[in-house]
């Protein structure tokens, strides 16, 4: 059996319930090494992007409460006063620390009281049901999802204080030099979003036929060394390259390098997780903004994919090297903080894609051309503000996670979605182009 019949409920009832109960404990154990640092650190705000750490710690378990005790348990609020403090809509995060938010003792307290009473419900819950928060264990996958998008959220918090020694590193495999730059993906009908994946959010949802043209995908994502290039050719003093809104945004910004580089003589460094070190010219590219990825491609004579182009070159599986839950054995992909950075150029060949696409998943987040909207057929679930608010043409699309992206939270069909000017995400790009 693998995970993933795990998630679909192919294990029965109680092995998906054993499987969540696991994935919750991994989930937790997560957020709490992120937070596990001085009083000071976690309620101090390193950014006015951010929430402090310890807000981010609280509202997970806010939102466990409120969905998985309160929706699908009928419990009554355990902390009513405290509701609007963790409501992301109430307050931005820059007004978040002035806030009476729980300190880090208590915020720990607070989330290990739902967490009790959550595996309660899940104790008793009918998995089975036809409602669709229980079935297939709908609200355990929305709430561990959750978490491990803000376990994300504070390891962006953790770079942006420059702090050193609060962010395990790890060993990632070597890379492979490319044959071939691009991968042909031929013309033709293809499925986008999905009806079957168990977890996936209203946003990937529903599956729908599309048709493409024949285009061109970069095998790899672009690197720190092909990056460079377009930095030493004067890519940033050059307006060319850059849409109106970017090339202000740059000027405004003072902004001629991905966020945390700086040069020194000959010689790029970068500040990662509080340590400076040379940028290494295999990784590919992180912390650039949509408008640095769209002024690189077309300096490059090409463009950034579609987010269908990007789907597509998944091959129409749940990941692109198939069915295997990436959770195991870390073959193909660099995922879930395995280390703090991007695996170097061509490190998981068996995670290619049928068409020989690698490192789709992993790594870095990927800016496609995609303003986010809605698939035809669309239908909010559970809540607006998940993601029918945020449809319009404010916000870029970023497809198949990072390297601090959790497995669970992430698949060929999930959707990310940010505003083009942001770059303390971990996100990075390829480049496409159309058949001449
Ligand atoms: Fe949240």
């Amino acid at each position: 059996m693998t995970d993933l019949d795990a998630v679909l409920g192919n294990a029965g009832p109680t092995g998906l319930k054993e499987r969540i109960a696991a994935e919750l404990a991994a989930v937790r154990e997560r957020s709490l090494a992120y937070t596990d640092a001085d009083d000071d650190m976690l309620v101090r705000q390193h950014s006015p992007l951010m929430s402090p750490l310890v807000w981010d710690l609280a509202h997970v378990g806010n939102y466990e409460e409120l969905w998985v005790l309160r929706e699908v348990g009928g419990i009554e609020p355990l902390r009513p006063e405290i509701d609007h403090l963790y409501d992301a809509f109430k307050h931005p995060r820059k007004d978040r620390p002035s806030l009476p938010l729980l300190g880090p003792a208590e915020a720990r307290k607070y989330i290990s009281g739902v967490r009790g009473r959550v595996l309660d419900v899940l104790d008793m819950v009918d998995l089975a049901a036809p409602d669709p928060l229980r079935s297939g264990g709908y609200v355990f996958g929305l709430v561990l999802q959750h978490e491990h998008q803000h376990d994300e959220t504070m390891l962006a918090t953790l770079q942006l204080s420059r702090r050193p020694g609060l962010v395990r590193d790890g060993e990632l495999p070597p890379g492979r030099p490319a044959a071939e730059p691009e991968v042909h993906i031929p013309a033709g009908v293809f499925t986008m979003g999905t009806d079957t994946v168990a977890w996936a959010y209203d946003n990937e949802r529903p599956a729908h036929r599309i048709y493409l043209p024949g285009y061109w995908i970069d095998r790899r994502p672009v690197t720190n060394a092909a990056y460079l290039e377009f930095v030493e050719d004067g890519g940033y003093r050059d307006p060319r390259w850059w849409l109106p809104q970017g090339w202000e945004w740059a000027e405004r910004n003072g902004v001629e390098a991905p966020l945390y580089w700086t040069r020194d003589g000959d010689t790029w460094w970068r500040v990662r997780f509080g340590r400076e070190e040379p940028v290494p010219p295999d990784e590919p590219v992180q912390h650039v903004s949509w408008y640095e990825a769209d002024a690189y491609a077309r300096w490059a004579g090409k463009r950034l994919p579609t987010e269908a182009e990007w789907e597509k070159a998944c091959g129409g599986r749940t990941y692109p090297w198939g069915e295997a839950d990436p959770g195991h054995l870390g073959r193909w992909a660099n995922l879930g903080h395995r280390a703090a950075r991007p695996s170097p150029a061509g490190a998981f060949p068996d995670g290619a894609s049928p068409y020989g696409v690698e490192q789709l998943i992993g790594d870095v987040w990927e800016w496609t051309d995609s303003w986010f909207q809605p698939y035809p057929g669309y239908r909010c679930f559970p809540y607006e503000e998940y993601s029918k608010v945020f449809f319009g043409e404010t916000y870029r699309v970023l497809r198949g996670g990072s390297w601090a992206t959790h497995p669970s939270a992430v698949r060929t069909t999930f959707r990310n979605w940010d505003y083009p000017i942001r770059r303390q995400i971990f996100a990075g790009f390829r480049c496409a182009r159309s058949e001449e």
